[in-house]
């Protein structure tokens, strides 16, 4: 490490820590915060805490200091909320108050500091944002449209699946398949484009750097220069690495589907007939002025990893649990040959009538959120929330994988239990009808593409359970379903081999 560096980081630690003691003493303002534990100048709680903020870590703190706590990380504040009436409060009461999102060095750099609308404050970008994105992405009129290409999607991983000989024996990483699916299913609806095979050298080059983007964006290990300005310096290294793939990336998104896409809409008319596909109507917006060409490749970058990544981690959970539970596998396999009969592949529609499938993938995302504190909140001014002053500009998390694993509100949250949902739970939608299960969000900054991931689930956990018994590999009793968290995310930490042994009909 370069020790004049470390010189000048140490000596402006220490005038900082005096500046910043000064400071507050002569401030004198008096807040009301949150309880948390006492921080120290400069560094606040963060040598107390570390970096590893993940829901569990989270849902520790909330045990001992409350359904509302706050941590300072460094110049950051953190404030947690972790009960179902002060989540109403935060994404519903005050929604427009904590409507805005923070970025941290990383997202900012893959945001283009909230160029796109995932990271973007609350305000009119986001409006433009978000309306620009409905049609060609959000609305059922979406879904009966390209719901033809998602069952196609899955009878393509079905007959590939039954195609290879290691599945119904030593077993294959079922999920590589799925991703494939997976970016089919939505490169449909963005560019009217698939790819044939997994060693496709453009869908390589994409999941490679899909894949580099998420790992950097959510590692905790560049937390302390976020954190503490002063120790930026050291993070140099990383964020030039996260402009380098930024860069690239949108390169790729740019020269191999977007200018393509126009190439084509030059030479042939692509909207007849309701023919367009998403980017047809982001190119609109951009001639009309309504949005910038960085804004068109952002929201491409947007879908790759809001809608991809999420579904792909919920299916890869489901899958799992169904794996360590034959009876729960076997029990909605009944359910599907008794509704729609035998051999006959689930469609779109059919999802409505299979009441165990629906409690299935619910449970799913109760135990497994695959995004399990919410993408992080925001008051963009100084606001108050249960009775606390809450600064502006602070991170707020809603830990809603707490709130849908919290014994004191659910029977056994512990266990995969999906009859809950036709139970006790029955009442409880995905959409966020009860603030004790909210794994899309609700209000304002909710997930829009709920409408596309409930039927996408349906249909790929419905065709692999209705054409495959799905097992752990030879010798071994459960898949290993370790989690792996991230700043907000939380996925499988390995991806298991699986059994698929086609069933005969
Ligand atoms: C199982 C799959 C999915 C899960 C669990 C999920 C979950 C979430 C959650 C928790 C949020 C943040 C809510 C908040 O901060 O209050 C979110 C936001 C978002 N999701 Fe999803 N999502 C999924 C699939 C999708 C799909 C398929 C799309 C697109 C087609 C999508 C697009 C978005 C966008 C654009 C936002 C940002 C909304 C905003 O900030 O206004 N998501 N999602």
């Amino acid at each position: 490490m370069d020790v004049r560096l470390v010189e000048k980081a140490l000596l402006g630690l220490f005038v900082a820590a005096v500046v910043a003691t000064v400071v507050s003493k002569l401030r004198g303002k008096k807040l009301k915060l949150p309880p948390g534990p006492i921080p120290v100048p400069i560094f606040g709680n963060w040598l107390q805490v570390g970096d590893d903020l993940n829901h569990r870590n989270l849902t520790a703190f909330a045990k001992r200091f409350g359904e509302i706590f706050l941590l300072r990380m460094g110049q950051r504040n953190l404030v947690v909320v972790s009960s179902p009436d002060l989540a109403k409060e935060v994404l519903h009461t005050q929604g427009v108050e904590f409507g805005s999102r923070t970025r941290n060095v990383v997202f900012d750099i893959f945001t283009g500091k909230g160029q796109d609308m995932v990271f973007t404050v609350y305000g009119e970008h986001w409006r433009k944002m978000r309306r620009i994105m409905t049609v060609p992405f959000f609305t059922n009129k979406v879904v009966s449209q390209y719901r033809y290409g998602w069952e196609e999607e899955a009878m393509r991983v079905v007959e590939d699946v039954k195609a290879d000989p290691m599945a119904a024996s030593e077993g294959i990483v079922l999920r590589r398949r799925l991703q494939l699916m997976m970016y089919n299913n939505m490169y449909r609806i963005m560019f009217d484009r698939r790819f044939e095979r997994m060693d496709d050298p453009l869908f390589e080059r994409l999941k490679v750097l899909n894949g580099e983007r998420s790992r950097l964006a959510q590692s905790f290990e560049y937390n302390y220069g976020d954190f503490i300005p002063i120790l930026r310096p050291f993070l140099r290294g990383y964020l030039r690495i996260c402009k380098e793939v930024k860069d690239r990336r949108l390169k790729l998104f740019k020269d191999y589907f977007v200018e393509e896409r126009k190439k084509l809409a030059s030479t042939k008319s692509v909207d007849n007939a309701g023919l367009k596909c998403a980017i047809d109507h982001i190119l609109d917006a951009e001639k009309k002025g309504e949005i910038n060409e960085d804004n068109v490749l952002y929201i491409v970058e947007n879908i790759n990893v809001a809608a991809i990544e999420t579904t792909l981690w919920s299916i890869e959970w489901g899958i799992a649990e169904l794996v360590n539970h034959p009876d729960i596998q076997q029990k909605l396999r009944n359910e599907l040959d008794t509704v729609l009969g035998p051999g006959i592949q689930i469609t779109e529609p059919d999802t409505q009538k299979l009441p165990y499938l629906q409690a299935v993938i619910k449970e799913t995302l109760r135990l497994r959120m695959a995004i399990p504190l919410l993408v992080p909140h925001m008051n963009l001014h100084d606001a108050k929330l249960a009775g606390y002053d809450i600064p502006a500009e602070s991170r707020i998390l809603v830990n809603a994988w707490w709130l849908a694993n919290n014994p004191a509100h659910w029977k056994n949250p512990e266990e995969f239990r999906p009859e809950r949902f036709l139970q006790e739970e029955a009442k409880v939608e995905a959409n966020g009808n009860d603030f004790r299960y909210v794994p899309f969000g609700v209000g304002r900054r909710s997930c829009p593409g709920i409408v596309l991931a409930l039927p996408i689930l349906g249909i790929t956990i419905g065709r692999l359970v209705q054409n495959f018994e799905l097992l752990p590999p030879p010798g071994q009793a459960k898949i290993d379903t370790s989690e792996k968290g991230g700043q907000f995310s939380l996925h499988i930490l390995k991806h298991s081999t699986i059994v698929a042994k086609p069933r005969v009909f």
